[in-house]
């Protein structure tokens, strides 16, 4: 948020040809060859990651109508082959689409907050599937 505003100030000072010290750094800052590098070599790893989490989900046991994990926990799979989370907290059992609502990236259970966490961009769930934080811009899919 703070970065918003301060190239916000910084583009309408360059705009009125005026000079901020405070923003001459970031003014000037330019990314180069090995920062280009480094982020394409995250993105690629992330990518890796999500299709190894779709591809894992076919080895782990299916996902079925009498699946009721043990309280305060939460198992991914697949329920009539479509990637599936399921988690039971207070009693509870609840079924949603193990896919990001973001951009798809599978979904891992978070024992210590009983949510559903993405690991590519950081969205959060709650245990029922409710979005908790984004980019994400919408809850999880039930699944009946
Ligand atoms: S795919 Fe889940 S936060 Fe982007």
């Amino acid at each position: 948020m703070t970065n918003g505003v301060a190239a916000a100030l910084d583009i309408t000072a360059d705009i009125r040809g005026e000079k901020l010290e405070w923003a001459r750094i970031i003014h000037h800052r330019v990314t180069g060859p090995r920062g280009a590098a480094s982020t394409i070599s995250l993105n690629v790893e992330t990518q890796q990651q999500n299709f190894r989490d779709k591809a894992g989900l076919k080895e782990k046991p299916a996902i079925t109508e009498e699946t009721h994990p043990a309280e305060g926990t939460g198992v991914t799979g697949l329920f009539h082959g479509k990637p599936a989370a399921i988690c039971t907290v207070d009693g509870v059992v609840c079924r949603v689409s193990a896919e990001c609502a973001h951009l798809g990236g599978i979904l891992h259970w978070n024992d210590a907050e009983k949510s559903w966490d993405c690991p590519l961009h950081g969205s959060r769930y709650s245990a029922a599937g409710k979005l908790l934080e984004g980019p994400a811009t919408h809850n999880l899919f039930k699944l009946q």
